[in-house]
């Protein structure tokens, strides 16, 4: 099986690549080709893995660059490329270029091939819902997105149902919760403090938290995330029917949950390297953004949550080797 990952570069998609290198196997097949392509070379090896590893460099808003990419028609592709909230509200032609754009030149470039229907994971985010929120949020709740990025992604969902409603491809949207905790440097994402507060007081650094402690927030471990995409890649779509896109299942936290589990897991010397420094523009994008769902159609398709937030952060503690100095 040849797999194609967009995004490989990233968090999620070095993560899955890694993953698909080191045991060769998609569900019951076995991986033979790997192609991880990004705009920046991803940081891969296939050291002792027998999957060929081929690592590419390329805009996903190029047109011959996207078909050359799909011209070897991978049987699987994972659709991760993204200009992420914060830089898509920042920079509109950008983010709707590479979000939106790019999107729809990857699925017009499945269309151009002959007798070719792929497996399509796309992931979409929570930010396709907006402000005033049904609590929970259930699985037919209207989206009505309040951010550029959010926009983006639904227009990239609405493709994607069409695109497979077709035939042309076998497309699933993945509506990912907040990634957290995101290993390695921030990122341009809005959502990058609800990582930060975890992971650099873990690491002995101060985080600023650019909200108040009763901001709740939706999140899935990277471990969660992981299992979401392999799944995707490997179940039946039938059940599914016309609507391909689905809220992942995640825990719904305040910030001030989410730092007593870290004083649990790792004392009090850790939250109090966390610095207040209220920020408008975030708490407005955040304000903007779902806290809570009732992701009871994914579950029943199989998908699984995290049990506990003081879990997310021992598997953080676990992965990455941080090192809280007692607790
Ligand atoms: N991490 C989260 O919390 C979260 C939550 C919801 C949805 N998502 C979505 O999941 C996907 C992966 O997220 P992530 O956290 O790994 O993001 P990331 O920012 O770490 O990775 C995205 C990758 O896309 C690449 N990219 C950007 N522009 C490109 C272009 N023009 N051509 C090719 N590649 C390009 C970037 O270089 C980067 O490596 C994204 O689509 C994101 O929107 C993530």
């Amino acid at each position: 099986m040849k797999v194609l990952v967009i995004g490989a570069a990233g968090m999620v998609g070095r993560m899955l690549a890694r993953h698909l290198l080191d045991s060769g196997k998609l569900g019951d097949s076995t991986v033979t080709d790997l192609t991880a392509f990004d705009v920046v070379p991803a940081d891969l090896d296939a050291g002792s893995s027998a999957v060929r590893l081929s690592i590419r460099e390329g805009d996903i808003a190029d047109p011959a660059t996207v078909d050359q990419l799909i011209g070897d028609r991978p049987d699987v592709i994972f659709h991760l490329a993204a200009v992420v909230s914060g830089e898509a509200e920042a920079d509109f032609d950008k983010g709707y270029r590479i979000n939106l754009d790019g999107t729809r030149l990857l699925f017009e470039a499945i269309r151009a091939q002959p007798d070719y229907h792929p497996r399509v994971v796309y992931t979409s985010s929570v930010a396709v819902f907006g402000a005033p929120f049904e609590d929970p949020i259930t699985d037919t709740y209207i989206t009505a997105p309040m951010t550029s990025y959010g926009t983006q992604k639904m227009i990239g969902e609405l493709l994607l149902n069409d695109y497979s409603r077709r035939g042309i491809f076998d497309g699933i949207g993945l509506r990912l919760p907040t990634i957290v905790v995101r290993p390695g440097k921030p990122n341009k994402a809005a959502s990058g403090f609800f990582s930060g507060i975890i992971r650099e007081p873990l690491a002995g650094q101060e985080a600023i938290l650019p909200v108040e402690d009763n901001v709740r927030h939706w999140v899935a471990s990277p471990a969660s995330a992981l299992g979401f995409l392999l799944h995707a890649a490997t179940m039946d779509l039938a059940p599914l029917g016309a609507r391909r896109c689905l809220n992942m299942p995640g825990l719904s936290v305040t910030v001030g949950e989410m730092l007593a589990a870290l004083e649990d897991v790792a004392g009090p010397q850790t939250t109090a390297l966390v610095r207040r420094e209220p920020d408008e523009t975030i708490r407005g994008i955040v304000a903007g953004w779902p806290r809570d769902f009732d992701p009871a159609r994914a579950m029943q398709h199989g998908f699984v949550a995290d049990a506990s937030f003081h879990d997310i952060i021992r598997a953080h503690i676990r992965d990455t080797g941080a090192r809280p100095e007692s607790g």
